[in-house]
């Protein structure tokens, strides 16, 4: 486990280990206010060991939410609760950024926005998504550039923009959902690259801004040129996953060994420079290590096994039983909701 357990350093900080806890929103509040079971949530994870968490996609904006019960950090009166998480973390020797975002088409707004009018359809319902003003556009970018201050004002390591899983940025970067005719859809770039300025004017030059990027979006060609283009706008980091859910088209060779998501990043490093991410069914030390080792990918996301059990990575290093997530939907699910894991026991077994 060399390279797992190395320090790496990302701009101005220092991670203890190249595991990162990715974003997993956990539906823990009810007003989007940080609550004592969210700190608590984060003091748990943090003990785990991992040199990283981002913490859940905070939403940037009420009307762009993607589930009644997910934090905001759309207010200034929400600081002093995000300020407890970060406290927390720190106090465990790791460090944390905060994923910001707005759903778009995919939220659970009445009339949700959408870069272009598009029909979004999930398994359950049809959304009709409509096209966003210029004024809209703006608006939109304002909200993530205060949400960027105000997760600076908090104390985060820094910031990682939720560009990928179907919500806002990836419709923009879509070029099968953006279908607009300006400057925002002949150039999908355009949105996020104003977002990034707009953030670097009032935070200080060290501190991190990267972003979650669908390496698909809708083809492995299409992310990698965005990741170019935001590595020459001066991104920090590139977390990449998956892209828009229904628009996207993923080529991946029939052999091989790891996600496609990890494919995906792993084309992207080989074009770029900053630190990326790669994410997906990492279920055991060995694979993490691996995945160093193989590839020239810097950091491992590694997600639900946390949520079985937040003490997963001590308890895999010290060789006892960490448990093993087995990809079963409902955590996806019972998020939008309340917490969380089916598979409880594990929960309860570390708790004591
Ligand atoms: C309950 C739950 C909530 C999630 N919430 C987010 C989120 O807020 N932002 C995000 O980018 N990804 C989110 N994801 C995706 C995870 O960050 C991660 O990419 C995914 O679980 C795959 O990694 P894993 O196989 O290690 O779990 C979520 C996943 C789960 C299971």
């Amino acid at each position: 486990m060399k390279k797992l357990f190395s320090e790496y350093e990302l701009k101005n900080i220092k991670l203890k280990n190249r595991i990162c806890v990715p974003p997993m929103v956990v539906g823990l509040t009810e007003d989007g206010y940080v609550t004592l079971e969210n700190v608590e949530y984060y003091r748990r994870l943090a003990k785990g060991g991992a040199g990283l968490i981002i913490q859940e996609a905070t939403c940037v904006n009420k009307d762009g939410k993607l589930s009644e019960r997910q934090l905001g950090i759309w207010e200034d009166g929400q600081i002093e609760g995000l300020k407890e998480i970060v406290k927390v973390v720190h106090a465990q020797d790791c460090k944390i950024f905060i994923q910001i975002h707005h759903a778009g088409v995919v939220g659970i707004s009445e009339s949700p926005l959408c870069p272009s009018a598009y029909i979004y359809q999930c398994s359950d319902k049809t959304v009709v998504g409509q096209e966003m003003t210029k004024e809209d556009i703006t608006s939109i970018q304002k909200d993530f550039i205060e949400a960027g201050r105000r997760a600076y004002e908090a104390g985060y390591d820094g910031i990682e923009l939720h560009g990928c899983h179907s919500y806002l940025i990836s419709q923009f970067y879509n070029k099968k959902v953006n279908t607009r005719n300006d400057e925002y859809g002949t150039n999908p770039d355009r949105f996020v690259l104003e977002i990034l300025d707009g953030i670097r004017k009032i935070t200080p030059k060290e501190f991190i801004v990267g972003i979650r990027l669908g390496g698909f979006e809708p083809t492995l060609e299409d992310g990698i040129k965005h990741a170019k283009v935001l590595e020459q706008n001066g991104i920090d980091f590139l977390d990449i996953s998956y892209g828009f859910s229904n628009e996207q088209e993923m080529q991946v060779s029939d052999d091989y060994q790891f996600s496609s998501a990890m494919y995906a990043a792993e084309k992207i490093k080989n074009e770029v420079t900053v630190p990326v991410f790669g994410v997906h069914k990492i279920n055991s030390l060995e694979i993490a290590e691996e995945i160093l080792e193989k590839t020239k990918i810097d950091i491992v996301d590694i997600g639900r096994n946390f949520l079985i059990n937040p003490n997963w990575l001590n308890d895999a290093k010290e060789g006892k039983y960490a448990g093993k997530c087995l990809a079963c939907p409902q955590c996806v699910v019972l998020s939008k909701d309340k917490p969380i894991c089916p598979g409880k026991v594990l929960l309860e077994r570390t708790a004591k």
